[in-house]
This record gives C-alpha cells, sequence and structure tokens, in this order.
C-alpha cells in the first residue's frame, strides 16, 4: 500500500461509478443460481459485435459455476411502478442476500432457459447472455468477459438504480447485508493477502 495514498480521496473517485445493480445467473453440472452485481458494464465499443463484462467474488458460487460453465446472463432490473419494484427487489434479496452454497435461491424465482441454458429471470427489465472468452484473476475476483450472444427486453420500465433500491429495500434487509460485508472483505483481503479484521 502506498504510504502517501488519499484513501477518502480514491474513495470520492472510484465509488458508485457503475449505479445499476445487476442479477448474474448461470448454470454448470446441473446446479444454477445467480447474484447480484455492481460491477457490470459493456465490454466492447462495436455495436454489432457486443460484449460485457463482470466481476466476481471468488468466495462466491456464481463464480465457481461461470467459471465452470463459461456462460452467463446479466440481467437489468426495473424500476417505475411498485409491482415491478417489488419483483425487482425480491430479486435483489432473493440473490444477493444469501450464498446458492447454502440452498437453492432460485427456486422462488421466475425462470426460463436462456439459449446458454443460464436461467433468465422473467422479471427483470432485460438482459444479455454472455459467452465467456477472456478471464483475468485479480486475486480477490476474476474478471470475465464474454461474446454477447443473446439479448432481449422483458418489459418498458427505467432501469432500477441502486440509490433509489437501497431506499426501497427493507430496513432489516439492508443491516444484515451490510452486517455480512465484513466477511466478504475479508474474504478479499485474504485472496490480496492483507491482513484481515476482526468480525
Ligand atoms: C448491491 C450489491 C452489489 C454486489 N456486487 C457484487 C459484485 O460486483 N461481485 C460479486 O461477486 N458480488 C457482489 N455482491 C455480493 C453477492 O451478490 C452476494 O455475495 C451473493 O450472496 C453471492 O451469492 P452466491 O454465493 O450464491 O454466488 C453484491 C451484492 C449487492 C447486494
Amino acid at each position: 500500500m502506498t504510504e502517501s495514498l488519499d484513501l477518502a480521496a480514491a474513495d470520492a473517485v472510484l465509488s458508485g461509478l457503475r449505479p445499476f445493480p445487476v442479477a448474474v445467473t448461470t448454470t454448470a453440472g446441473g446446479r444454477a443460481n445467480g447474484l447480484i452485481s455492481l460491477s457490470a458494464g459493456a465490454g466492447s465499443v462495436l455495436r454489432e459485435a457486443p460484449r460485457v463484462q463482470i466481476s466476481l467474488a471468488k468466495r462466491n458460487l456464481t463464480h465457481d459455476l461461470v467459471k465452470e460453465s463459461g456462460v452467463f446472463a446479466m440481467h437489468l432490473l426495473a424500476g417505475g411502478d411498485d409491482d415491478v419494484l417489488a419483483a425487482s427487489l425480491a430479486i435483489i434479496m432473493t440473490l444477493g442476500g444469501s450464498s446458492g452454497r447454502d440452498g437453492d435461491k432460485l427456486a422462488t424465482l421466475a425462470t426460463k432457459p436462456g439459449v446458454t441454458g443460464s436461467p433468465i429471470l422473467t422479471d427483470a427489465l432485460s438482459y444479455v447472455e454472455g459467452r465467456v472468452v477472456a478471464s483475468l484473476d485479480t486475486e480477490e475476483n476474476t474478471l470475465f468477459l464474454a461474446d454477447v450472444v443473446a439479448a432481449d427486453r422483458l418489459r418498458r420500465a427505467p432501469r432500477l438504480d441502486i440509490g433509489t433500491a437501497w431506499k426501497a429495500l427493507p430496513p432489516e434487509w439492508t443491516q444484515s447485508y451490510e452486517r455480512g460485508l465484513v466477511h466478504e472483505y475479508n474474504a478479499a483481503r485474504r485472496g490480496r493477502g492483507l491482513p484481515e479484521q476482526p468480525v
């Protein structure tokens, strides 16, 4: 770590750069799973040959399944009307609040199979499906870059941003999620060879 690094300035630059939560799903060896991510983005400037990139923490089951299958679906979530927003919040709480290592998270969500076999969340706003063409081990995460091989818009609604979602999520859920972050961050510290913080 650089001695003179201004961590607050670094955070002011880097945090919130990607405001749209996405749901990433995949399937491998007969196991389907998914998680919520704030790290997704476009992976090419070419509109005729789109690519998508995601960054998955190594401790997450979805990470291992994407590594194994080489495919995933990345969904944007819908905001707007109460019913639509409620379905998006259910996706966030189901996929982002616990690990598929502890049980089948997709069982309670509406899905259909995509062309890559990845489960498509039919309550999402829109999605792309990707086949991984490159991956980069970043110690705490793996960055996956994929060719987009399918895409669809499932409804007309605004994209749900994380600020709106955070305000609408039940406080018990956000508090429980924030308590769990210490484990997530310690896993990242282990990956980077940095000292862990007490739980
Ligand atoms: C708003 C939000 C953003 C998140 N961003 C990421 C991310 O970019 N990468 C990641 O691997 N996990 C991210 N997570 C955490 C995973 O969604 C969470 O650890 C999930 O329970 C992992 O599930 P799995 O073990 O079934 O894959 C995020 C969670 C939330 C709620």
